[in-house]
């Protein structure tokens, strides 16, 4: 089997629904269910063998090295992360804690682990860690996309805890040997994403009717990734990525803010028509973030030449997939909002304890 940290989270949790979707090697998956956690995610999953859930924080070494003796997986990939830039700018110490200790943690737990491996078993493993483009900085207007080799320069609390984490991977790697590999994604978007990140936000407060606020100038460029094709991306880095290495992940699709909202605007205009006048006009202008990045690209060559990987989606297909599923899917935004999803575990627990 493989253990998955953070698969209660929306990408760790779309790997998880599409890796059992495609093959039947069990799922250990380890999720503090943190206030990014959903189970509710994972209900298609209920009852199925082949996914094991586990209430545990990846700085418990105690618990990681008893999971690690008790299940003895093949491989290890790290989606378990604290993830968002705002509230890092609020509180950053849970970022610290998360992304840099728990890695640490974890990288011990693999290390304990997989030097008492023999034969295959230990040649086979992996430790895939899932990382950012953000680590590297802000691009000017004109320079070139990011590389693999560009130097690391995180602005924010959230990357700078990002751009820790890959070096200790790395340094696990070339002191210890290690067996790891490192992805560098752009910014995801697509079905159970938390609705407090540009994209969910935007549709759900349009539905609302509340305002659609755009930071600063709405000219800060990201590259855009449908969350199928980051999954896809590392699942073939897992299979065949080289030991050491790092490989960038991104769409292909550089878009300014604004552009992206404009975009859901016009699509929501289509599916879901206002009484009056275009979702546009809920369109306001806020104070931008401290310290925000102006753009991101990604150079995503190497992951194609060395792995064949590119994305599936472009831009115009995997937005209106991600709409839509907003749209069909009010019921796990309710329950987002509400904060009911937190009672999923006891409900989905209790539900079970009374069929038994
Ligand atoms: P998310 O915030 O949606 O989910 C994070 C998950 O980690 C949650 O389920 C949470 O409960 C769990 N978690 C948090 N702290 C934990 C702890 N101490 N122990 C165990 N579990 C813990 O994040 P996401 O958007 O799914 O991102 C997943 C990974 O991908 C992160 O490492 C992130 O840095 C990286 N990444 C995200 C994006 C993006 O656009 N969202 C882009 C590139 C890379
Ligand atoms: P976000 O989804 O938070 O991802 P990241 O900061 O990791 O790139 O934000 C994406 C972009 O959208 C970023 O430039 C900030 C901007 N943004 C807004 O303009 N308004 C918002 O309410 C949010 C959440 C983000």
């Amino acid at each position: 089997m493989i253990l998955v940290t953070g698969g209660a989270g929306f990408i760790g949790a779309n790997f998880v629904l599409d890796w059992l979707a495609q093959c039947d090697e069990p799922v250990l998956n380890v999720d503090k269910l943190t206030y990014a956690g959903n189970l509710e995610t994972l209900a298609s999953l209920d009852g199925d063998q082949r996914h094991v859930f586990v209430q545990a924080d990846i700085c418990d070494r105690a618990r990681i090295d008893a999971l690690l003796a008790e299940y003895r997986p093949r491989a290890m990939v790290h989606f378990a992360a604290e993830s968002h830039v705002d509230r890092s700018i609020h509180g950053p110490g849970e970022f610290v804690r998360t992304n840099v200790e728990g890695t640490f943690t974890l990288l011990e737990a693999a290390r304990g682990y997989w030097s008492q491996l023999d034969g295959e078993a230990r040649a086979g493993f992996r430790f895939l860690h899932v990382s950012t483009d953000e680590v590297y900085g802000s691009l000017a207007p004109d320079a070139p996309a990011f590389t693999e080799t560009h130097p690391y320069e995180p602005n924010s609390p959230y990357s700078a805890s990002k751009a820790a984490s890959d070096h200790l991977v790395r340094a696990w790697h070339h002191t210890y040997g290690l067996p790891v590999v490192t992805t560098n994604c752009s910014n995801n978007y697509g079905p159970y994403q938390f609705p407090e990140k540009l994209i969910p936000l935007m549709i759900v407060n349009a539905l609302a009717g509340k305002a659609l606020p755009i930071y600063g100038d709405g000219m800060n460029v990201r590259d855009w990734l449908y969350v199928k094709d980051h999954c896809s991306a590392i699942r073939a880095a897992l299979a065949q990525g080289r030991l050491g290495e790092t490989y960038n992940v991104g769409g292909w699709n550089e878009m300014p803010n604004l552009d992206i909202v404009h975009t859901i605007c016009a699509i929501l205009d289509e599916l879901r028509p206002r009484a009056e006048g275009s979702y546009t006009a809920q369109i306001t202008y806020v104070k931008d973030r401290p310290g925000h990045d102006r753009r991101y690209a990604i150079d995503a060559r190497k992951i194609e030449r060395e792995l064949g990987w590119r994305p599936a989606e472009t831009f115009e297909t995997g937005i209106r997939k991600t709409v839509q599923w907003y749209l069909d899917h009010a019921g796990w935004v309710g329950n987002v909002q509400s904060g009911a999803y937190r009672e999923w575990v006891s409900r989905n627990y209790a539900a079970r304890d009374a069929a038994a």
